[in-house]
């Protein structure tokens, strides 16, 4: 008889063995002890880490991590290797509904997964839990010793911009990033899903920012973009977070000039590498960042499952699954 529960107490050793069986014995000892002491100082819920047993067997197990901006992020389960085929789906299938029973019971919005095309046999577990294939997502990066761009390209445009100030301007950012998102092909299902205040506070919680680095661009007053570029604390890089252009103002180098500026910002900030992401369907964007010469380095396929009650009376049909 299979049973679901948090890996608290007893169940947290067996849980995290499970969760990183797939790893070499030396990284998983490291691994455990990380996730051990992060438990320790109250950075990670074992609340949300799930262990399967059958009869007092550790099964299976299946980790959630709800983060500050409310966004649940879904690790596939990982199945103790003597199950295969339908057995293997079923438990499964038993630690994903009881994730999702309990993602639902939180603020959180989304739950969402990104994982390599070849995990077929996790693609497979999300989908008959709920999770819709949403997209690929290509990641990318430029290097910096790169010096062939012209950040001047904004002035000559007449661009100027305005710095985020949380109690100043936060409304006016919240606005203008709404405003790009209209006609936007970087995940058009979220399109009025998500708000321009939700994707802030998406954005916040990702990490420290430098206020400088959040930016508001007008052109003879009228505004017309957002770039949001944040440190990377894991790597001497920075990361574009966000980069919109408002419909209006769209294939006028906009877009461009607001990129160049963020090479040059990443530069200035003796960053080596600027990291960017974007929907593979989204054309205008990919062919954006290939022309300033950022390099692809890795895929992953985004599934998503929104919440059964979406907080703030959001619309959301455009994005419920089918
Ligand atoms: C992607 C985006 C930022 C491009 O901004 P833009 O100001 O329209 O782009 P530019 O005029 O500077 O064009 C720069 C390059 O982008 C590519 N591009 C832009 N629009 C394009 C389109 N509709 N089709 C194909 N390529 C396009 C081209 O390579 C173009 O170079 P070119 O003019 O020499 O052909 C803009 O379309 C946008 O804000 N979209 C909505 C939000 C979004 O998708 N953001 C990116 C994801 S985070």
């Amino acid at each position: 008889m299979l049973r679901i529960q948090p890996a608290t107490g007893e169940r947290l050793q067996p849980a995290l063995g499970l969760l990183f069986s797939p790893l070499p014995a030396k990284a998983r000892t490291r691994r455990i002890a990380e996730i051990r002491r992060e438990i320790d100082e109250g950075d990670f819920d074992p609340k949300f880490l799930l262990l399967a047993k059958d009869n007092s067997n550790p099964v299976g197990v299946q980790l959630t991590v709800i983060r500050d901006d409310d966004v649940g992020m879904v690790w596939p389960p990982v199945v103790a290797a003597e199950f295969k085929g339908l057995a293997s789906e079923s438990i499964e299938d038993a630690l994903l509904s009881e994730a999702t029973r309990r993602l639902d019971k939180t603020k959180a919005w989304i739950g969402q997964s990104l994982l390599e095309p070849e995990q077929t046999r996790e693609h497979a577990a999300l989908q008959r839990n709920g999770f819709t294939r949403l997209t690929e997502l290509r990641f990318f990066e430029r290097l910096l010793s790169d010096t062939s761009d012209q950040p001047e390209r904004a002035a000559r445009l007449r661009l100027k911009y305005e710095p985020f100030r949380r109690t100043k301007n936060r409304a006016e950012f919240a606005g203008v990033l709404d405003a790009t998102y209209r006609g936007s092909l970087d995940c058009p299902e979220f399109n009025g899903v998500r708000d321009g205040r939700q994707s802030l506070k998406n954005h916040e919680a990702v990490g420290a920012f430098t206020s400088d680095m959040w930016r508001l661009y007008r052109r003879d007053g009228a505004d017309v973009g957002v770039l949001l570029l944040v440190k990377r604390f894991d790597q001497k890089a920075w990361e574009v977070l966000y980069l919109g252009v408002v419909e209006a103002a769209r294939r006028s180098g906009i877009g461009r000039a607001m990129l160049l500026d963020a090479i040059d910002a990443a530069r200035g900030a003796n960053a080596e590498r600027l990291l960017i992401v974007a929907d593979v369907r989204n054309l205008p964007a990919v062919g954006l960042y290939e022309s300033l010469g950022f390099q692809p380095m890795a895929t992953r396929v985004a599934f998503v499952r929104l919440a059964n009650a979406l907080p703030g009376h959001r619309p959301y049909d455009s994005a419920r699954q089918q």
